[in-house]
């Protein structure tokens, strides 16, 4: 069931997109923001809350890649491994994280820490290669830069 804070967020983003169709991305990452990710309960809840179907609502969810369809951890890294992110440095970088984390892509730390997930364009090219770490961007990556980036997050303490 949506809290009250949920409704009144997905009200408001209703409102300031002009309709329910217009606002589908923005109501899920309302409850994304809340929850730490969207479940199928939660898709029926916006689309309910949007008078929507649940198609129209899955359909959103499923093609947004910032929304998460599964448990995550406290810090989600979004690596882009699109063509010029690809051809500048991703392969080192992820080969990196993956060894400083101790995890694949797509995976979780055991201690719910960090997911390291991959991404389509972030729409940094021009500062290729890039990552995103808790919705802020990071361009102009090199491996140790990648690293220092998630070292200010406790990556590695404790490990
Ligand atoms: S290709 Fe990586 S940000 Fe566009």
């Amino acid at each position: 069931m949506l809290s009250r804070t949920e409704e009144d967020r997905i009200r408001e983003e209703r409102e300031h997109a002009g309709g329910a169709r217009a606002a589908v991305s923005e109501a899920l990452m309302v409850l994304q923001e809340s929850r730490g990710w969207v479940s199928d309960e939660g898709v029926a809840e916006v689309a309910d809350a949007l008078g929507l179907s649940l198609a129209e609502v899955e359909s959103v969810a499923t093609s947004y890649e910032l929304i998460f369809r599964r448990v995550v951890g406290r810090h989600v890294i979004l690596v882009c491994d699109s063509v010029s992110c690809w051809v500048t440095g991703y392969p080192e970088i992820i080969a990196r994280l993956q060894s400083h984390l101790g995890i694949g892509l797509g995976a979780t730390t055991p201690d719910g820490k960090f997911s390291l997930l991959p991404a389509g364009c972030l729409g940094a090219c021009e500062q290729a290669p890039a990552m995103m770490v808790d919705g802020e961007l990071f361009g102009n990556l090199t491996p140790d830069r990648a690293l220092e980036i998630l070292a200010r997050l406790g990556a590695g303490e404790g490990r």
